[in-house]
């Protein structure tokens, strides 16, 4: 079977394995997606003898446990295994997966495991978070996401430090109170700051630490050792306690990947998927992560039966899209566009002219469309009339409903040319009426 191992240097490449068959209470799964942590891209600097990457991967399973524990055969899982994930199948025990429910799809199933324990252990670690000031580090990734929302559910007023306001708009959705670019402009005193950048971060985070706070040391992606002196400490922090934590513990991960899949299957956690590519792209996006040019979580999807790829029929694929713009499905809806996809709006408006690359379309132009012309307070119905494909040309009509954020009734006609290739869109030309969009969201 196929699988990614390591290249040397941090890289990777794809190779031919042994297939892998599961030993009593152990089941094997057939991968779909898996994802990229930054903690994987260290130890690929210096893999050890016959280890390969991958720790966090969504699929089917295709044989059950020969002792007849754990789920069985054909029932979707996540899984957090210890390596080797990316591949096309693996091998994991029982108590290592949790069984998924319909409403979560492959996708996020896969963003879940080492970045989602971590929030939500790093959470119990700081105990009862209601009312508490909360300062967090590197708040734009895989990690810092799933924290925040949970943290801000759970009633703490969240500060995340993020490089730009785009890297940190999201966060904002999902309860964070404040953003800040960078450390030092965090305005203490807090109960407890987060801390996984090293370096100078570490030292000024722990500064803005009130007096018997904690600081929970959980990373360093900078790779830069800090440095603290002791009478800095009186100046703030006195009595403030450093506690260095990692996620994994003796407990098995079944029990909280499913409160993870669970929280995400009621609506109360959202991953972040904010790249999803082929797993061909595998050392491309790993260069990315490396590089800080993906917010949140990063997926790579094998093409077996995820929202990707479960069809490439060019008119099946742009009735998925336009069905999960109606049901505000933002994984299906990234998922359906190739990284180098172009939308080109008709008029003269704000929103008129072309968008390229898959960021710019989802979250520059429909997401400003949803967030920021539209009220929140009134659904936006989006309904499909009409499809007609010839070829990979497929022509769409759909009608858009809303209430604009000025109060008006936003009522619109659509259409459009969309162009698809390999299962993914890769232009659209949209027409629809730009004078009524003028009057009601621009007037
Ligand atoms: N202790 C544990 O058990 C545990 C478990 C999982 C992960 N971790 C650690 O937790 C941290 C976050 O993990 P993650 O998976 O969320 O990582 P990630 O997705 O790569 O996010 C890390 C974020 O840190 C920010 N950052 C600030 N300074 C940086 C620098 N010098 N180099 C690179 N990024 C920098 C980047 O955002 P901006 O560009 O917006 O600043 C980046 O998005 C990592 O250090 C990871 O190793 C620890």
């Amino acid at each position: 079977m196929k699988a990614v191992v390591p290249a040397g240097l941090g890289k990777v490449e794809e190779a031919d394995v042994d297939e892998v068959e599961p030993a009593a209470g152990e089941l094997k799964i057939e991968v779909a997606v898996f994802s990229i942590n930054r903690g994987e891209t260290f130890q690929l600097e210096n893999p050890p003898p016959d280890w390969r990457p991958g720790k966090d991967i969504a699929g089917r399973v295709v044989r059950a446990a020969p002792d007849g524990t754990g789920p069985v055969v054909g029932a979707r899982v996540v899984a957090h295994l210890p390596h080797s994930g990316w591949a096309e199948r693996v091998v994991a025990r029982t108590d290592q997966v949790a069984v998924l429910p319909d409403a979560v799809s492959l996708e996020q199933a896969a963003a879940l495991p080492l970045a989602g324990l971590t929030a939500l252990r790093m959470l119990r670690t700081a105990g009862s978070v209601i009312g508490r000031r909360i300062l967090l580090t590197g708040a734009s990734g895989g990690v810092g996401h799933y924290f925040t929302e949970l943290a801000a559910a759970s009633g703490a007023s969240v500060t995340a430090v993020v490089s730009s306001p785009a890297r940190g708009a999201r966060l904002l959705e999902l309860g964070a109170e404040t953003l800040v670019y960078d450390v030092a402009d965090a305005r203490g005193p807090f109960d407890l700051a987060l801390e996984s950048v090293g370096g100078e971060s570490l030292t000024i985070a722990l500064s803005k630490v009130g007096a018997g706070g904690k600081l929970i040391w959980f990373g360093e992606v900078s790779r830069q050792p800090a440095r603290l002196d002791f009478f800095d400490l009186f100046a703030g922090p006195e009595g403030a306690s450093i506690q260095h934590f990692h996620y994994t513990s003796s407990a098995a991960e079944g029990p909280d990947l499913a409160t993870l899949v669970r929280l995400v299957e009621t609506g109360r956690l959202h991953p972040e998927l904010g790249r999803i590519e082929d797993w061909s792209a595998t050392a491309e996006v790993l260069e990315d992560l490396r590089d800080r040019r993906i917010r949140g979580n990063a997926v790579l999807t094998l093409g077996k039966g995820t929202a990707v790829t479960s069809s490439k029929d060019p008119k099946t694929v742009v009735t998925r899209y336009v069905e999960a713009v109606a049901a505000g499905d933002l994984p299906t809806i990234r998922a359906s566009f190739a990284p180098d996809v172009e939308w080109t709006y008709p008029g003269d408006l704000p929103l008129s002219g072309t968008w390229r690359g898959r960021d710019a379309v989802v979250d520059d132009f429909l997401g400003a469309a949803a967030g920021k012309l539209f009220s929140s307070d009134v659904p936006v119905v989006i309904r499909l009339t009409n499809v007609l494909a010839d070829g990979d040309q497929v022509f769409a009509e759909w009608t858009a409903q809303a209430t604009a954020l000025g109060g008006g009734a936003y009522d619109n006609q659509c259409s459009g040319v969309f162009t698809v290739r390999a299962g993914q869109i890769i232009a659209v030309r949209e027409y629809t009426d730009t004078d009524h969009a003028r009057r009601v969201l621009f007037g």
